[in-house]
This record gives structure tokens, C-alpha cells and sequence, in this order.
């Protein structure tokens, strides 16, 4: 499921055009950021998103740095000693299962025996197996890993003498079924071979597990092989030997010394976090090719940001963790979010039910609805060969006559 390959950091002319297509506040900062990636230092600058790039040259963790060398890791088992309930609501969530491997995959275990057919190729897969046939000749690999926990879909990772490809075909929740997947041509492939997957470049293969696996890249070295599975602890914590050793020893006000805790963050540190898989505002708008269209809605860190509700600088009320727990599901009703809005949006009333106006509570009030805001002002766009919608964070009034987001 490959999205817009980043670009080279160096490219001016494209970043220039992003930011200057960018909201009218940002555009000093993102001049600054400009500034700053050429000086190569990435002190941040209060309110400034930076690229996960720059994040990752800062000091200190950030989500997918790979220096860390193997030992600095303990595994989550370890965390499970002292933080069992956080453990156990972190396994419930799409984020702990983002990427399996292909022998431990439930999808392929309900599945066993998947078709699909494509012009003169049928496509098998099947016991971890991906063939293709054109009634001639037969080429097949195995699966080595799953990607994705198949909320909406999930693509297969195969493996030939260290060679990873992406696999053509991908399971799709809505079709409960194989389709194309998301990024790749749907022009018919030309060869056996082609008709597999496409191979995946070393630093792309890195990038993948990066986002979707824990401890992929130890003191600088991709190490597929031994990837922990799966957004844990450690992912976005950082690795918690220092911490584990410190806290068993009794040392508790040590706590936030040893281990990155991001709830102190900045707002947009925060989201910036967050972003470091789910794609800061500056890797969108510095990084990836202008007018990627509705993809773009996927980039919910981009997206937020583009909206009236975040400001210049942000505000905790709106940041994802605000929003969102990252150890728990997602909360799939609209209504539940609406006390979000309510921390800064007076009620229809002036006032929240039975509560006096509280001051910090002064953006206007909605005269159409009072409660399901999500709904109208976070509406759901389809993004093509995804066969799913996703909510566009770029909380706004969304009108008739509006264009598509990009
Ligand atoms: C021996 C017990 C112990 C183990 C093992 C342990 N922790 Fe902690 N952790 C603590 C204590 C005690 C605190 C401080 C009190 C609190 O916030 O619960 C803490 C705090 C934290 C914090 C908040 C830091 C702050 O104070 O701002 C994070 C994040 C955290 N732990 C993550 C982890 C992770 C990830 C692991 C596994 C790599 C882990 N812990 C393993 C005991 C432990
Ligand atoms: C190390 C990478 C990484 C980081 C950091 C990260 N995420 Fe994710 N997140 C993912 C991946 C990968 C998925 C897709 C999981 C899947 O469905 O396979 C995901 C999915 C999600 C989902 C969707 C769950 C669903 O039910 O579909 C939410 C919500 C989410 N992340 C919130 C957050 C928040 C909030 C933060 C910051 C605190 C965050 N993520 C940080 C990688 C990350
Ligand atoms: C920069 C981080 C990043 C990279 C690189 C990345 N992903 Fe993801 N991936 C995510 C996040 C975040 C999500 C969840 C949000 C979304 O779907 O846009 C996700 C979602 C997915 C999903 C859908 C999950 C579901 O439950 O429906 C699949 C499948 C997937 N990725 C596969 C891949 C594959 C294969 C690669 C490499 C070729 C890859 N991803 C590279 C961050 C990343
Ligand atoms: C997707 C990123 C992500 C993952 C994975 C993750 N955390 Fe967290 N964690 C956060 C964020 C963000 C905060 C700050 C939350 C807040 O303040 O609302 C946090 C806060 C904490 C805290 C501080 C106390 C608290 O509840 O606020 C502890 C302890 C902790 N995490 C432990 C863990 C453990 C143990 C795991 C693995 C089971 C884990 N985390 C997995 C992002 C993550
Ligand atoms: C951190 C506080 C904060 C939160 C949380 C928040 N907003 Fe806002 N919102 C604002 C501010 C400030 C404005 C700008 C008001 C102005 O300029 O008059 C705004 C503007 C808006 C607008 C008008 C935007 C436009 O395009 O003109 C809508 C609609 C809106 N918010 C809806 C929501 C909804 C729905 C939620 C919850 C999903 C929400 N807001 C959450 C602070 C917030
Ligand atoms: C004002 C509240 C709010 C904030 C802030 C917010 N989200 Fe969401 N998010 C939602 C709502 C509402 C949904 C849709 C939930 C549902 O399925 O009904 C959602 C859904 C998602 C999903 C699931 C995929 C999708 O598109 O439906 C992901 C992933 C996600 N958010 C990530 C993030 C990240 C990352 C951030 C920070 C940049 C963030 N969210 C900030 C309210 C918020
Ligand atoms: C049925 C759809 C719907 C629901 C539900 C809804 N809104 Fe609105 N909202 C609208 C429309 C349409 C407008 C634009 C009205 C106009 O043309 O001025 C609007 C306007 C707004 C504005 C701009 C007000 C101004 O004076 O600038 C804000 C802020 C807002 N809504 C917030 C919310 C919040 C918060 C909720 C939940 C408590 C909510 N909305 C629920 C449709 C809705």
C-alpha cells in the first residue's frame, strides 16, 4: 500500500510551491523550516511541524529513528510487569497488529485459499504462498509478512533470497476479498513476474517495517528478520532498558528522565508525533508532490492542521491524544467526540446542558447542530483503490460547492 514517495529534502522548487500553497499563517514558519533544513539543524521552533526527517536528526527519540542499538530494547513483556493494564488495552488496538508475520497472520488463517483472476492470470493465495499462473507457466513466492490489520486492507510482503516485493494483490475488507493493491498500476502486468508484486528498494522495504513494526532498525542497520510485529510500546516510547532498570530499582521520580513520555509535548510536537507514521504537515507539504489529491486525507496530522480549529500554535484540546488514546480501539461514534469541540466551542445555547459558560470556552457556536459535529464538519471522503472512506481532519464548514481536499 505504498503512498507518494517522498522526495529529496533538497528540492526547493517543490517545496516552495507546497508552502506557498499552504494556509497564509504558516507560511513565515514554513519558510523557517526551509531555513532550517538547509542549516541541517532541527531545534524546534514553538508551532513549527517538521519533517520526521529533521525530527529524526534532533536529539533524543523519535518514532521509526532507528540508532538505538538492540539491547537498549527490553520488549513489551517487560513494560507488562509494572503497566499490565495499558498492555492489555494496547493488544486490542489496529496499531499493536499493524504487521504480522505471514505464519502468525488470522486473515490468512481464515483465508486459506484466496482467487483472483486478471486477464489471462489467476492469482492464488494460499498456506502463505503467492502464485500466479497464466496457463502456461507458473511463478510463485512466499508471504513472508502481513502488512496492515485489514481494517480496511491489508497487503502481502513476499520473500525470495532477501528480495522483498509488495504484492499485487491485497485483501480488502468492504470486498472480503483480493483487489489491486492501493498504488500499484492497474494496467495488466506484462510478465509472470511482474504480475507478483513489485519489488520493494531496500530503503522503501525500511521505511515500511519503520511504521508498522518495532525495533526493524537497530544502531542504524535494518534488521527485518528481527522485527517485532506490531506498533508496541517501544515504537513509540522508545527503547525502555534505562527506564525498566531505573523503575525496578525503586527510583520512581526517575521516571520521566528514562523513558520519552509525549503527553509534555507541545501541541505541535505532539501531533508532529503522532505524524512521525502519520505524516507531519511538513513532510505533505515540503516532502510529497504537489496536488496528490484526495490521498492527502489520509495524512490526518496534515489535515488537522490545515484547519481553523488548530490556529497557529495549536492548543492541547487539539491535539490527536486529545482525541484519541493511542493505547485503546478507536472510538467509532461520532457522538463521543463531540465534548472534543465542546472544550472550546460554546453550545448552541451559549452554554454546555446544566453548566455555566466556562471562560476558556469562546469559539462560536454551531446554529445548525448541537450534538454528532463530527459528522457534518468532519465529513468521510472514499480515496480510490483504498475500497474504504476515511475522516478528513480539516475540521471546517464543508459547503455544496467545495472542491475536493488536496
Ligand atoms: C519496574 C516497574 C516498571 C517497568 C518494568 C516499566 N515502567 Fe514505566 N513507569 C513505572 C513507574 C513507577 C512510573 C512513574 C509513575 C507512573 O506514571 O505510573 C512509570 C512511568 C512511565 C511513563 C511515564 C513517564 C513520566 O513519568 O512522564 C511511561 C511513558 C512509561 N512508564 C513507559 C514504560 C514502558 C514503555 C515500559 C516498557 C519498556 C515501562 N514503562 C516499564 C514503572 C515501570
Ligand atoms: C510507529 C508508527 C506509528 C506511530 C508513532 C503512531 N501510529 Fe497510529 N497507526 C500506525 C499504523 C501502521 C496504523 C495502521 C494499523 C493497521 O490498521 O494496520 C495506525 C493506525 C492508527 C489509528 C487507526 C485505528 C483504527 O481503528 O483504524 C489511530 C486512531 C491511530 N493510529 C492514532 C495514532 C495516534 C493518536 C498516534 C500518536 C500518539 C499514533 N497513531 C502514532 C502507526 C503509528
Ligand atoms: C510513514 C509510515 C508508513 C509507511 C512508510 C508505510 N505505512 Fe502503511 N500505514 C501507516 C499508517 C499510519 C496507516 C494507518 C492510516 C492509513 O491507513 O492511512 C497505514 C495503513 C496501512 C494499511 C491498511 C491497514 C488496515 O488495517 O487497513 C496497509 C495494508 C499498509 N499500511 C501497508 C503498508 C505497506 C505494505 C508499506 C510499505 C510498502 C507501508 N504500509 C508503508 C504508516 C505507514
Ligand atoms: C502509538 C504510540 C504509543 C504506543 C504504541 C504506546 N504509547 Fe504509551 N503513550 C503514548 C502517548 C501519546 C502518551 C501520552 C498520553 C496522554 O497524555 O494522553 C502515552 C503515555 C503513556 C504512559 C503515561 C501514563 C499515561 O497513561 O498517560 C505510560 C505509562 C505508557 N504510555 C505506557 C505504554 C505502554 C506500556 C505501552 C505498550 C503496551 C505503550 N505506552 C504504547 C503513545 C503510545
Ligand atoms: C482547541 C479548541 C478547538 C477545538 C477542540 C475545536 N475547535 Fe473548532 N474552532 C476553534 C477556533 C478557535 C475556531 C476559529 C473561530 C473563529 O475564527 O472565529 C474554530 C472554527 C471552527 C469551525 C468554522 C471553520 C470554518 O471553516 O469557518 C467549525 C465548523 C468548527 N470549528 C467545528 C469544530 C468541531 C466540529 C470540533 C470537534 C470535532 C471542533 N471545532 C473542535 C477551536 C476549536
Ligand atoms: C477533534 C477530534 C479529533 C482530533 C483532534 C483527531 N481526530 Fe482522528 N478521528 C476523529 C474522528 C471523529 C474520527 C472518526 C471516528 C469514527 O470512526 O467514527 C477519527 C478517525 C481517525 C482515524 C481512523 C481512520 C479514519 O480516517 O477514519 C485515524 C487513523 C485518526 N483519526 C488519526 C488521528 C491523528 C493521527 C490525529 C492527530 C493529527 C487525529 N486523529 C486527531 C477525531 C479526531
Ligand atoms: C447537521 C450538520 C451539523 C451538525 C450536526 C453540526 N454542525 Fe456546525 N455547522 C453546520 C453548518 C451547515 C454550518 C454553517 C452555517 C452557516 O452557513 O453559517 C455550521 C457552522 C458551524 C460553526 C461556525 C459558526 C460561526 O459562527 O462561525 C461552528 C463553530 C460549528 N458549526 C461547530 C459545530 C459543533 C461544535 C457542533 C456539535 C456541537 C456542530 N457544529 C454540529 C452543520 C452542522
Amino acid at each position: 500500500m505504498r503512498q507518494p514517495e517522498f522526495r529529496s529534502q533538497q528540492d526547493e522548487t517543490l517545496r516552495m510551491r507546497r508552502t506557498l500553497k499552504a494556509r497564509v499563517p504558516l507560511f513565515t514558519l514554513a519558510l523557517a523550516a526551509s531555513a532550517l533544513c538547509i542549516a541541517q539543524t532541527a531545534a524546534p521552533i514553538p508551532g513549527l511541524s517538521l519533517t520526521t526527517l529533521d525530527r529524526m536528526q534532533g536529539p533524543g527519540w523519535w518514532p521509526t529513528k532507528g540508532i538505538s542499538p538492540a539491547n537498549a530494547y527490553v520488549g513489551e513483556a517487560a513494560c507488562a510487569k509494572c503497566h499490565i493494564n495499558i498492555v492489555a488495552t494496547q493488544h486490542s488496538t489496529p496499531m499493536y497488529h499493524a504487521a504480522a508475520r505471514a505464519e502468525n497472520t488470522p486473515l490468512l488463517a481464515e483465508h486459506p485459499d484466496m482467487t483472483f483472476h486478471e486477464g489471462p492470470y489467476t492469482y492464488a493465495i494460499r498456506h502463505n504462498n503467492s502464485s500466479v499462473s497464466n496457463g502456461v507457466a507458473t511463478a510463485a513466492q512466499p508471504i513472508a509478512w502481513a502488512f496492515g490489520n485489514g481494517e480496511y486492507g491489508q497487503t502481502y510482503i513476499l520473500e525470495s533470497s532477501g528480495q522483498y516485493t509488495e504484492s499485487r494483490l491485497s485483501y480488502y475488507a468492504s470486498l472480503h476479498a483480493l483487489d489491486i493493491t492501493t498504488g500499484h498500476s492497474t494496467e495488466l502486468p506484462s510478465t509472470l513476474e511482474k504480475a507478483l508484486g513489485d519489488p520493494l528498494k531496500p530503503d522503501t522495504a525500511q521505511h515500511c517495517f519503520s511504521c508498522h513494526t518495532t525495533e526493524a532498525v537497530v544502531s542504524d542497520s535494518f534488521q527485518p528478520e528481527k522485527a517485532i510485529p506490531g506498533v508496541t510500546c517501544e515504537a513509540c516510547h522508545g527503547p525502555g532498558a534505562k527506564h525498566v532498570a531505573t523503575m525496578t530499582a525503586g527510583q520512581d521520580d526517575m521516571s520521566a528522565a528514562t523513558i520519552t513520555n509525549p503527553a509534555s509535548m507541545s501541541p505541535t510536537d505532539s501531533v508532529d508525533f503522532c505524524g512521525a507514521c502519520h505524516r507531519t504537515w511538513s513532510d505533505v507539504t515540503m516532502l510529497m508532490p504537489a496536488n496528490i489529491g484526495i490521498v492527502v486525507v489520509r495524512f490526518q496530522p496534515y489535515r488537522l492542521e490545515m484547519s481553523r480549529c488548530w490556529g497557529t500554535a495549536g492548543d492541547p484540546r487539539i491535539t490527536c491524544i486529545a482525541c484519541h488514546n493511542p493505547h485503546q480501539p478507536l472510538v467509532q461514534s461520532t457522538a463521543a467526540y463531540d465534548i472534543k469541540c465542546l472544550a472550546c466551542h460554546r453550545a448552541l445555547n451559549g452554554r454546555r446542558a446544566n453548566e455555566p459558560t466556562q471562560p476558556h470556552v469562546t469559539a462560536p457556536a454551531c446554529k445548525v447542530g448541537a450534538h454528532d459535529c463530527a459528522s457534518c464538519h468532519m465529513p468521510r471522503y472514499e480515496i480510490p483503490q483504498t475500497h474504504a472512506s476515511f475522516t478528513d481532519h480539516d475540521i471546517r464548514i464543508v459547503r455544496a460547492r467545495d472542491t475536493l481536499p488536496q
